[in-house]
C-alpha cells in the first residue's frame, strides 16, 4: 500500500462500517485521520482505539446533511491537525424498497444523506484542500463512496441506484471543474459491491425478501447470504478494524 504519512484526511461516516476500515488503513500508512459521524459514542470509540494504538485520529461530530455541522467539522480538523489533504466522503444510507413501496419522504431523506452530505463536504473542505494541494508535489484529493449500482442500476433500490449514479457523475464533474480552475485536487469514486456490514446485511436483505427477482435473473435461495452468482461469487469482506494488532 502507497503511505500517506504527513497526510491529513477527513473520513464521513466512519464511526463503523467501511468508513472505520477505511480510516484504519490510513491511519496504519502514516496519516492523520479525523472522523466525523453521528454516532459519537461508536465514533469517539474507533478514534480511542487507533490512538491506543499509536495513531493519530480524532471524533467530530457530523450530521452530513447540515452545513452549519460541516464547516465546524472541517474547522476542528484544520485547528487540530494543521490542514487537510485529503476528504473521504463515505457517509451514507440505504433504501431497500422498490419504486412502488418508494415515498417522496424516503427519497428526501435518502438524498439528503447521499448526495446533500457530498455536495456540502465537497463544498467546505474545497478551501483547505486547495491550499495544502497547492504546496503538496501530489495535490490533494477527493474519494467519493459511489456504487457498483451507481454504474449499472439495481432492480430492487432504484432509488439508492439513482443517488449512487449522482455520486459518479459528480466526482467525473467535479475532476473536471477542478482540472479547469487549475487547483491541484484528484476526485475519484470507489464502487464497491455488496461489503458484509451493515449496510451490506440491508442489501442482502432486500435480496432475500425478492427471492425469485433477482437482479441477475436468478434470485438467492432463502437463507443463503452470497450466492454463487452474485458477481465474483461473494459479497466482500472489509478487514474489521478492531482485529489489527498495530499500527506501523
Ligand atoms: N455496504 C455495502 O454493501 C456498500 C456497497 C456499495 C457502496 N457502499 C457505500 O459505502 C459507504 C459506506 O457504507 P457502509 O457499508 O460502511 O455503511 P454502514 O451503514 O455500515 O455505515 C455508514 C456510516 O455512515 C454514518 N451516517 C449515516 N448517516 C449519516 C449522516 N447523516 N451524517 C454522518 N454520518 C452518517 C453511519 O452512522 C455509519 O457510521 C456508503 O456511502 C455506501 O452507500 C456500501
Amino acid at each position: 500500500m502507497n503511505r500517506l504519512d504527513g497526510k491529513i484526511a477527513f473520513v464521513s461516516g466512519a464511526a463503523c462500517g467501511i468508513g472505520a476500515a477505511t480510516v484504519r488503513l490510513m491511519v496504519e500508512a502514516g496519516a492523520k485521520v479525523a472522523i466525523g459521524d453521528l454516532l459519537d459514542e461508536r465514533g469517539r470509540e474507533t478514534a480511542r482505539s487507533l490512538k491506543e494504538a499509536g495513531g493519530q485520529s480524532v471524533y467530530v461530530h457530523l450530521d452530513v446533511t447540515s452545513a452549519d455541522d460541516w464547516g465546524a467539522a472541517i474547522a476542528a480538523t484544520v485547528a487540530h491537525f494543521g490542514g487537510l489533504d485529503i476528504l473521504v466522503n463515505n457517509a451514507g444510507i440505504f433504501l431497500a424498497k422498490d419504486l412502488e413501496e418508494s415515498t417522496k419522504a424516503d427519497w428526501e431523506r435518502l438524498y439528503g444523506v447521499d448526495l446533500t452530505g457530498v455536495i456540502l463536504g465537497t463544498q467546505t473542505a474545497l478551501p483547505a484542500l486547495r491550499e495544502r494541494g497547492a504546496a503538496s508535489p501530489q495535490g490533494s484529493a477527493i474519494i467519493n463512496l459511489s456504487s457498483m449500482v451507481g454504474l449499472v442500476g439495481s432492480a430492487l433500490a432504484p432509488l439508492y441506484s439513482l443517488t449512487k449514479g449522482g455520486i459518479t457523475a459528480f466526482t467525473k464533474s467535479m475532476a473536471l471543474e477542478f482540472a479547469r480552475k487549475r487547483y491541484r485536487i484528484r476526485v475519484n469514486s470507489i464502487h464497491p459491491g455488496i461489503i458484509d456490514d451493515e449496510m451490506g446485511d440491508q442489501a442482502i436483505a432486500a435480496r432475500t425478501r425478492n427471492e425469485g427477482q433477482g437482479q441477475h435473473g436468478v434470485g438467492p435461495r432463502a437463507g443463503e447470504r452470497c450466492p454463487s452468482h452474485w458477481p465474483l461469487g461473494h459479497c466482500y469482506r472489509h478487514r474489521p478494524w478492531h482485529r489489527f494488532p498495530s499500527i506501523g
